[in-house]
């Protein structure tokens, strides 16, 4: 590592650098509350992208991290309210920079570290942010992750980019720019306290970006004390937390997971949070299991497509390893099929542990619904996320806008009061957030998803409603890739499709008509896009299939029938409904030919 983080952690100085104690203060709630009580508690272990190498910081020693973070903050220019961009893996100068942002009253909006360039500079012009957070080099699954030079190449488009603070993640120098600034020789030089700004509870706390179904996008926001407290209060009773668990949360801090439960709700409750840098199959896929017994995690919480690859690499990866400590498996991001659960819950969790399916969004904050293992005897079925948490009231809405008061029904999932967690507004769009969240059924908050109440009223998730397709967790909106395609020259027109993926759970298809005479084929367009997609939005992104048809189904009015295409790409071309406004059948039948051979023609490679 280029200048030693740990350095920094032993000039000590924290003594007397303490925030008011009425409570209110966002940072005091999660950091000098616990330095008075117990300083020297394991606020972060760092579980560095090599097994074994782990680092750990206490409390006492976030605190000071935070404040030098803060005062150099400070000193670079930046002001209550600035929004700074955080492109960062994770790392506890990741979560020093949240923290110190909330300290000195600026406004995160961490960029997950795998989007391109391009989604990078979207992102920092939109929050309109002077500043950029990050670190020279990444290092995850063995690579090395050149996210400075992305960060570069990013703000070449921001002319509105003041600096950029680089901290060393490794040894390695990169090529410096006239806004760069290094973080940790600037923190030196800095005083270890910085008072708390008093901020208002509805104040700005943090957005983030998230995939909608149209358009660019979106920064949702959130607020200081209502966040927070549905953080710690979610964090502490649907994964049963207590005061000496050691919390592995494997999600990026780049997602709403990471922001909540790998950060905030662990702080704010004192915990012992994990951030965890590498990937699940580093060095191998015992990776997951090793840290378990190594750190001796009690709770760990993950997403579904990570735990489908592990159980297809066999039950021995698991089984080599002591997993006793474990006491809460958790899930998130998607659904979690019952092959899945029943090996998270037999093989990982050996029937000791209770899986929390934990349904949310970036919009909502923190989890809201969801089985409580705080509850005893609370019934848990598999793939099920149960019961709403306190506070959070569950509405069924038909097509119609009619609230459906019976069990044993499906429709969309709205909640139907306000809750602590949930998202303001979209940062600049008010409009968009109210057009997308509270307008289709007024009155109520419309999350996007479908959903089925049981006959004995728990709830479990069907999907998406709405054209956002879900890869590995991740969300994306088929509107933005189809707005990249559509750019290419030889494309005319294009409709992006979620196909079921056997691990991603979900993967992009696209259907391409090209432009007469394009000279392009089916095999050339799909390396293109994929590298086009990888380019521009990251590489999970990027499709598996682009297949190139001479027509898109539509109706008589010029609508693409999204739903037949769905169909096809399910492999359900049986099933395909009225098709009564549909204008050309045949152009129907070319795509199932065209699909069932591109398909064939991947299984054979
Ligand atoms: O469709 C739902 C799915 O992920 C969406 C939210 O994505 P994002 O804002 O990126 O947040 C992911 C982490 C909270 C939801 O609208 N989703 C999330 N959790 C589940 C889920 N679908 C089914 N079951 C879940 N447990």
């Amino acid at each position: 590592m280029g200048l030693p983080v740990l350095a920094l952690w032993e000039l000590g100085g924290t003594e007397g650098c303490s925030g008011n104690e009425t409570g209110l203060s966002f940072p005091v709630n999660c950091l000098d509350r616990h330095v008075h009580v117990a300083p020297d508690k394991v606020a972060l272990i760092w579980e560095k992208d090599e097994p074994g190498e782990e680092v750990q910081v206490t409390y006492r020693e976030l605190l000071e991290l935070t404040c030098r973070l803060g005062n150099t903050l400070k000193r670079q220019g930046v002001k209550r309210g600035d929004r700074v961009t955080i492109y960062m893996p994770p790392c506890p100068l990741a979560v020093a920079s949240m923290l110190a942002c909330a300290r000195i009253g600026a406004v995160h909006a961490v960029v997950f570290a795998g989007f391109s360039a391009e989604s990078l500079a979207d992102r920092i012009q939109d929050a309109q942010s002077e500043t950029v957070i990050t670190v020279n080099q990444g290092l995850r699954g063995g690579k090395v992750i050149e996210l400075k030079k992305t960060v570069d190449q990013a703000v070449k488009q921001c002319p509105g980019v003041k600096r950029i603070l680089v901290s060393m993640r490794t040894d390695s120098k990169v090529p410096m720019t006239a806004l760069d600034v290094l973080l940790e020789e600037e923190m030196m030089k800095e005083d270890a306290c910085c008072e708390p700004a008093a901020m208002d509870s509805e104040d700005m706390l943090f957005l983030l970006y998230t995939s909608g179904s149209t358009g660019k996008p979106k920064g949702l926001v959130h607020s200081q004390a209502g966040y927070l407290l549905f953080a710690a209060l979610t964090h502490k009773y649907v994964f049963n937390y207590q005061d000496r668990d050691i919390f592995g949360c494997v999600a990026d801090i780049g997602w709403i997971t990471g922001h909540t439960y790998v950060v905030y709700g662990p702080l704010c409750n004192g915990g012992t949070t994990v951030l965890f840098e590498s990937t699940p199959i580093h060095p191998n896929p015992g990776r997951y299991w090793e840290t378990v017994e190594r750190l001796k995690i009690n709770q760990f919480y993950g997403a579904p497509t990570a735990i489908r690859l592990l159980l297809r690499y066999g039950d021995e990866w698991v089984k080599k390893y002591d997993r006793s400590s474990l006491k809460v498996l958790g899930s998130v991001g998607e659904p979690i099929n019952k092959e899945a659960w029943e090996w998270y819950f037999h093989v990982v969790g050996e029937t000791r542990c209770p899986v929390v399916d934990t349904w949310w969004q970036t919009e909502t904050g923190g989890i809201c619904i969801s089985p409580r293992p705080s509850n005893p005897g609370a019934k848990i079925l598999p793939g099920m996320a149960m019961r709403p948490f306190f506070g959070i009231s569950p509405s069924l809405l038909d097509d119609k806008g009619n609230v459906l008061l019976e069990n044993n029904i499906s429709g969309a999932l709205c909640i139907s009061q306000a809750w602590p967690g949930m998202a303001r507004t979209i940062y600049n769009d008010h409009k968009r957030f109210l057009e997308t969240y509270l307008t289709p059924y007024p009155g109520f908050f419309f999350t996007g998803d479908g959903v089925y109440r049981t006959s004995e009223g728990y709830y479990q998730l069907t999907g998406r409603l709405d054209d956002i397709i879900n890869i590995s967790g991740h969300r994306l909106g088929t509107a933005e890739v189809e707005d990249i395609v559509n750019h290419h020259v030889a494309v005319a027109e294009s409709a992006v499709i979620g196909y079921p993926h056997e691990i991603k759970g979900e993967g992009a298809y696209v259907f391409v008509v090209l432009k007469k005479d394009s000279g392009y084929t089916q095999e050339t367009l799909t390396a293109e896009l994929q590298e086009l997609i990888s380019k521009k939005i990251a590489k999970y992104a990027a499709p598996e299939y682009v297949q190139v048809t001479h027509r898109l189904p539509k109706t008589r009015s010029g609508k693409i029938m999204r739903r037949v295409l769905r169909k096809i790409v399910e492999d359900k071309a049986t099933e395909l409904g009225d098709l009564t406004t549909l204008d050309d059948h045949e152009a129907v039948q070319q795509i199932i030919e065209g699909h069932k051979l591109l398909v064939e023609g991947w299984k054979s490679c």
